[in-house]
């Protein structure tokens, strides 16, 4: 809690508060084990040199840093502080010199009070222009003034503390240990208000953190999902729950390799190798803001088109347009739901991005076009590396790509070669204006031969068999700087390219984490001008933003249970770093699956938001018609359940994409008063409707789930809960997915098909949830499904359901035709407490309607144009 000159009553204060007395005792070393910040993070110390550095040593087991800083130690001290437009400015001055190179002995500070709910920081060196990350942040003039929370500027050693105005809880305190601002090596830490932090990604993680000594690494990187590890994506922004249910987050805009260190006391050091301090944090004061106030920085997700939202099959290992072809015949047969066939690498020549085997694609194109007339899409995978090795005049992208001087130059200024699937390759430098143009020229080139419907961005972290390129890579101080985070394979240049390489921009050491994302964006306007449609680009490198241009899937999973579970908390993570449009690989990539796994696999799959079976070449089939009759009847079923909630799940990701909201959800952003709700990673929510209790665990015909207080309803209305707020064991036999209905909740549903062409033109229903006062509500977003910016062109129908006294209604609050000759042909009411005498529909007698006193579910038949406002009514 600040101190009383702090706690004035005006809306923003920044105050210089001399340093707090040193401790006493031995030098400031009394510092409990779990405060302890590492005094030797670059190496190992002895005693000598850890008190070289001014730190105390005391050897503990593992956990705590045997070198640790004294309290007080003296890092920079803040001097001038001053008001400008949008908030303060101070200079800092480092006090003594750190034990790392390239010290900047003076700082600028810049403190802009963004908006009531939002707080930006930036540390910068005033005498020399750093690299900065090239993301389009919101410009803010003007001082906003805010009633949510006050910041204080401590002078010696320097620090930043954000409190709330009310009650007065410290959520960021960074006087806790020194900071560092060398050239290869900046740090900072601060005091966490609890343990409850969610975020930091990409890694196989549960969707809370563990505060006890960990590190979690940040680099982008190829690598087959295991925790502990970087994976494909990096993501520098976490949330934090306070005690009461507030919660706050903060982004670091920086895409240097980074490790956030968390330790118990709670704190947490953001630890950098490069790029400037850049802060921001968010206020909320409820998780659900805190994720939207995120999303107004990086950008709020793109509209994907309806058909991407139905069932995707893959496989590595469908070798010839034959087979593709079977799978697809295959799947009608069997009557599954089928809306985008995929290829992996076995459609390309060579193995080479842009062309297709003469011999078993030689009818590729025809095969796209059978498919789109049965009301297919289709998506091919394309990887960033451009084979260099065929003779000139042979293979177009790389003669353009060299002539247009596209690629990423080593150190002799010439294409970085490497090493991915064609052999020896290029890497396309996306941060270059004119490597976007000469990629559509290549999509529209192959798109002009092959009508694919989507691109399938892989590799791109950008991975590289070879260490660094072919002719390895220059011993300089990007390479070997002088502090490596824990990245897999101990060196920057592990799996990818040369750190130094040098790109458009800047050089790669800066910019390796955005070499997924400036590809998607690259994609995405490609696509948007090739086809003159909303684009669909999934990618499997991302970085913070990347929700706006494109999806993620959760790359090489493996086919066991571990990696089930834990693709529950992946999805949720990644709708919190706003790309909602994920998945992983339903019933796993790597290794054999088993038939009872991919059931259950499929039926979880089936509340992914993007949703795509995908196999591993030389594993066991997964297509769900490969596998016994009984186990694909649960598959059809799932995906039947699936296909009759996309309108629902549609007019979700219309409000992600037009508001910030989260398409699949964690249980503690509709319930953050609830703290049994934080941690709970093994359910999911879609919206704040919907909750899905899948069985994740091999022989089990029962499934334990939290239900927050209150009523919900199963879907299909056979049974209601009445929950206290607590843990509920639930039947789930092998074919049974566990989906309940939140009382207070109307959902849009329509009858399924086989594919969303045929989907779209059925028969609506309703579930309608009321609560015990008899209350519900709900939306539906409607446009064509593929047309850019039909929202933002007002080229679109949007309803609004309410349920309340004993009806429910619609209200056109928006009107396109593309509603027109939809129906809506049953509404199902749950929790009617006594028998209805009669049932109204637009005035009109409904004659059979049913209710059953047991389950209080009322049915009732309708056949009304869904494009009109409606009453039905009960008594
Ligand atoms: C701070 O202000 C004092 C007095 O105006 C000035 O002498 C000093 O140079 C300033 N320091 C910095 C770091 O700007
Ligand atoms: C911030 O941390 C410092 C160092 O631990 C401590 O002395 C100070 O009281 C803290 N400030 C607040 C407002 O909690
Ligand atoms: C399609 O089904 C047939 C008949 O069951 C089977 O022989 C064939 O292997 C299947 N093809 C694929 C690609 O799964
Ligand atoms: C740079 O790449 C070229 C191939 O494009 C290679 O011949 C040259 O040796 C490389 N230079 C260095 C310093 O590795
Ligand atoms: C890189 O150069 C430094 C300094 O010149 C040297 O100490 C180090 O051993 C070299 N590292 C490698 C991997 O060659």
């Amino acid at each position: 809690m600040p101190g009383p000159r702090v706690a004035v009553a005006a809306a923003f204060l920044a105050l210089l508060v001399p340093a707090a007395a040193r401790s006493p005792g031995a030098a400031g070393c009394e510092v409990p084990p779990g405060d302890r910040f590492d005094c030797g993070p670059e190496r190992l110390l002895s005693r000598a040199g850890c008190e070289a550095r001014g730190c105390c040593y005391a050897p503990a087991g593992p956990g705590p840093p045997w070198c640790f800083f004294p309290r007080g130690y003296r890092s920079y001290r803040a001097e001038n502080l001053t008001a400008t437009a949008s908030g303060y400015t101070a200079r800092l001055r480092r006090v003594a010199a750190s034990f790392l190179p390239g010290d900047v002995g003076s700082l600028r500070l810049d403190l802009a009070l963004e908006t009531p709910t939002r707080l930006r920081f930036t540390l910068r060196d005033p005498a020399r222009q750093r690299y900065e990350v090239p993301l389009p942040t919101p410009r803010v003039s003007g001082r906003a003034a805010s009633t949510l929370y006050g910041v204080q500027v401590n002078q010696d050693p320097f620090g930043i503390v954000v409190y709330r105005q009310r009650g007065g809880r410290v959520l960021l305190n960074t006087t806790v240990a020194p900071l560092f601002f060398a050239d290869q090596f900046l740090q900072i830490s601060t005091s966490l208000p609890s343990h409850f932090i969610s975020g930091l990604g990409e890694h196989l993680t549960p969707l809370v953190l563990n505060t006890a000594w960990t590190r979690v690494t940040l680099w982008n990187r190829d690598m087959a999902p295991v925790p502990q590890v970087n994976l494909y994506g990096s993501h520098p922004f976490y949330l934090g729950m306070e005690d009461g249910g507030l919660a706050h987050g903060v982004f670091l805009l920086n895409s240097n390799a980074m490790d956030v260190l968390l330790q118990p006391s709670p704190a947490l050091t953001w630890r950098t190798t490069g790029g400037i301090l850049d802060f921001y944090v968010f206020l909320g004061p409820d998780p659900k803001s805190v994720v939207r106030q995120y999303l107004d920085v990086v950008g709020f997700p793109f509209m994907p088109p309806y058909w991407g939202l139905g069932f995707h099959l893959c496989r590595w290992g469908y070798s010839s347009t034959a087979i593709t072809r079977q799978v697809v015949t295959n799947m009608t047969a069997a009557r599954f739901p089928l809306d985008v066939q995929w290829n992996d690498l076995d459609y390309m020549d060579a193995k080479r991005d842009f062309t297709f085997n003469k011999n078993s694609f030689k009818d590729y194109p025809e095969m796209v076009q059978e498919f789109h007339r049965r009301g297919l899409r289709y998506i091919m995978i394309v990887d960033p590396g451009i084979s260099s090795s065929g003779p000139p005049g042979t293979y177009k992208p790389y003669d353009e790509g060299l002539k247009r001087g596209v690629f990423i130059r080593n150190a002799t200024g010439q294409p970085l070669i490497g090493k991915v699937w064609p052999g020896p390759t290029a890497f396309p430098d996306f941060t270059n204006p004119e490597t976007h143009e000469w990629w559509y020229d290549m999509v529209k080139d192959f798109h002009d031969q092959v009508p694919f419907d989507g691109l399938w961005i892989d590799m791109n972290e950008p991975s590289n068999f070879v260490e660094g390129s072919q002719d390895g890579c220059p011993n300089n101080s990007l390479e070997q700087p002088p502090y490596v985070p824990g990245v897999f394979g101990g060196r920057l240049q592990a799996g990818t390219i040369c750190a130094s390489s040098q790109q458009y921009l800047s050089s790669h050491y800066n910019l390796h984490s955005l070499y997924g994302l400036t590809e998607a964006i690259a994609s995405h306007d490609a696509l948007l001008r090739v086809r003159g449609r909303r684009p669909f680009v999934i990618s499997r490198s991302t970085f913070a933003g990347h929700g706006r241009y494109a999806g993620h899937w959760t790359g090489d999973v493996g086919s066991d249970w571990e990696q089930l579970y834990y693709s529950v908390p992946e999805v949720l993570l990644f709708n919190l770093f706003g790309v909602p449009l994920v998945g992983a690989d339903i019933c796993g990539f790597v290794g054999d699956t088993s038939e009872e796994l991919c059931v259950r696999w499929t039926q979880l799959g089936a509340f992914y938001p993007f949703m795509r079976n995908h196999n591993d070449h030389g594993a066991r089939p997964q297509e769900p018609y490969a596998f016994s009759p009984a186990a694909q009847a649960a598959m059809r079923n799932a995906l039947r359940l699936r296909y009759s909630l996309l309108p629902f799940l549609y007019t979700l990701f219309h409000r992600a994409h037009s508001t910030g909201e989260t398409v699949a959800r964690p249980l503690f952003l509709e319930f953050p008063k609830d703290p049994n709700t934080w941690a709970v990673d093994r359910q999911l929510m879609w919206g704040g409707g919907l909750l899905v209790t899948p069985v994740l665990e091999p022989g089990k015909t029962k499934v334990s789930g939290y239900f927050p207080a209150g009523t919900w309803y199963s879907l299909f209305g056979d049974s209601t809960i009445h929950s206290k707020g607590q843990w509920i064991l639930l039947p789930a036999p092998l074919d049974t997915i566990n989906v309940h209905v939140r009382a207070g909740h109307i959902l849009p549903l329509q009858e399924p098909a086989f594919s969303t062409a045929e989907s779209r033109k059925k028969g609506m229903a309703l579930v309608v949830a009321l609560t015990p006062d008899g209350f519900a509500r709900g939306d539906l977003f409607w446009d064509d499904g593929e047309s850019w910016q039909s929202f933002e062109k007002g080229d679109y129908t949007e309803i609004l359901f309410l349920a309340t006294r004993g009806a429910v209604l619609s209200q056109l609050l928006w009107a396109s035709a593309h509603l027109d000759g939809v129906l809506l042909e049953a509404v199902t009411v749950l929790g009617v407490t006594s028998p209805p005498r009669q049932v109204l529909a637009n005035g009109a007698l409904v004659g059979d309607f049913s209710y059953r006193s047991d389950t209080q579910v009322l049915r009732v038949p309708v056949s009304l144009p869904m494009w009109e406002q409606f009453v039905i009514s009960w008594s």
